[in-house]
């Protein structure tokens, strides 16, 4: 095939969107186009948005405003906006943005190819952003743009249809729908033979995997199914929502030996009132009484989370229980943050917004809390032995890096016969503030 030119994909956003970025990649690579060195360089320039936050979503603005110049100097560059902002902007971007070419909805990716050889042939403008029903053609494996030569991710389901009133995803991602537990398995055993020894099953609820199929799956056969695939060891999975969270699962990390001892459970707060406002479908009691089954059944299980601060109407006494949950808990590790207002959401009008001051102080207190009790965990852990896969080099010289079953990422000297996907048992030497230092055993 002649080379058509260069491309360059920047993404911001979640680890689907991340996959989503490599799917292009993959599919640009077959049409003829191959990898630019820097983004002003390219011919097809893409960037892949993510809405969740204002913050995430301002991002795109600074990048398309310094890609006018690069128009300018090239005005055959074609330059596609894709993902979650795209799919909330539609046209109105093409109108905004007069030196973009596409705009591409988050059910669109597979039409790049043809999208961008009309824009180059015709000079057409042009916004795909129809949800499809068919969710087969929005899935394809991404072997040559993996992170890694050895982890890999697998989309198990598209969308969301929980509607958490602060969330714009299933707004920008459509329904939730499964994919077929058959299609998944093909690639997860063709991910196998090019050496993948990790995947990662992404979805936004994956608790819900195959509620909506004609014939009916659950995520622990799934689970079952692909644990008995050659070649691969180990089985993450993100993310779990607590409501569907069941034993059933519980049971699949306590028996399954690939499914790894780690699950991200996002509590989001720890007050039942805020819980309720955020349409989140359980009590903190439920989500307490979970956690304490899980770490029964699997007592060495990591458990992280996601917290907001700020809800609307969030009271310091709310804020508090958040507090008090956190302590009470003790999650391995967390991600937090402000709430932020988004366009569309039930939660954007809802009575008492609080004052971005009150926002940044709380989050401040959540994260001084949560650092030291991810501190303490880790030095809690110094003198075991963790399994490591190994994934790639360290932080020094000499050094590997790879992740715990629990996925902490845990750097160790290479002892001269190391490579990369060996699994290797690690002595912790150091429990540090985000990672572990290790010695092989
Ligand atoms: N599907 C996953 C998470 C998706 S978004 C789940 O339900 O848990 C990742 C995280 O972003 C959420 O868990 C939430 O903590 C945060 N988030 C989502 N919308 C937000 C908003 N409007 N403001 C602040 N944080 C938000
Ligand atoms: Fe958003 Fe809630 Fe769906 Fe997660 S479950 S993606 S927070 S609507
Ligand atoms: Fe962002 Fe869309 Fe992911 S809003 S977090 S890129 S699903």
């Amino acid at each position: 095939m002649p080379v058509k030119g260069t491309f360059f994909v920047e993404t911001y956003g979640c680890q689907m969107n991340e996959h989503d970025s490599q799917k292009m990649c993959e599919l640009l690579q077959k049409q003829g186009f191959s990898k630019a060195g820097a983004i002003e360089q390219a011919d097809v320039i893409v960037i892949n948005t993510c809405a969740i936050r204002e913050k995430a979503e301002h991002k795109v603005y600074s990048s398309l405003g310094s890609l006018r110049s690069a128009k300018i100097e090239k005005p055959q560059t074609v330059i596609v906006v894709a993902g979650c902002v795209a799919q909330q902007k539609k046209h109105e971007f093409l109108r905004k943005f007069r030196h973009l070419d596409l705009v591409l909805g988050t059910h669109q990716i597979s039409q790049l190819p043809s999208l961008v050889s009309r824009i180059l042939e015709k000079r057409e403008r042009i916004a795909a952003v129809e949800f499809v029903d068919n969710i087969e053609s929005l899935h394809m494996s991404a072997p040559n743009y993996s992170s890694s030569p050895i982890c890999s991710y697998v989309t198990i389901m598209q969308g969301c249809s929980n509607f958490c009133s602060y969330c714009v995803v299933p707004y920008t991602r459509g329904k939730e729908s499964s994919r077929s537990l058959e299609e998944i398995q093909e690639e997860v055993s063709g991910l196998a033979t090019k050496g993948i020894r990790e995947i990662t099953l992404l979805g936004q609820n994956v608790n819900a995997y195959g509620k909506d199929l004609y014939n009916f799956r659950r995520f622990d056969d799934l689970l079952q199914r692909l644990s008995s695939i050659g070649g691969i060891e180990r089985i993450r999975f993100t993310t779990s929502h607590p409501k569907d969270f069941d034993s059933a699962l519980v049971e699949a990390i306590a028996s399954i030996d690939k499914v790894c001892e780690h699950i991200h459970l996002p509590l989001q707060s720890g007050s039942d009132k805020v819980l309720k406002d955020m349409k989140r479908g359980y009590c903190l009691n439920d989500y307490f009484e979970k956690i304490e089954l899980l770490r029964t059944k699997v007592p060495k299980c990591a458990v992280t989370s996601d917290i907001i601060v700020g809800f609307p109407g969030e009271s310091e006494e709310d804020f508090e229980d958040t507090l008090n949950a956190l302590q009470k808990i003790r999650f391995d590790q967390i991600f937090s943050f402000k709430y932020s207002s988004r366009p569309g959401t039930i939660a954007q009008g809802m009575p008492d917004q609080i004052p971005e001051e009150t926002k940044r102080e709380r989050l401040a207190k959540v994260h001084a809390l949560q650092d030291s009790i991810t501190e303490a965990w880790h030095r809690d852990m110094e003198g075991s032995i963790q399994q490591a896969l190994v994934e790639g080099s360290g932080r020094l010289p000499d050094q590997f890096h790879g992740r715990t079953r629990t996925n902490k990422i845990v750097n160790f000297d290479d002892n001269g016969s190391l490579s990369l996907g060996d699994l290797v048992n690690v002595r912790v030497t150091k429990g540090l503030k985000h990672s572990l230092l290790g010695s092989i055993v």
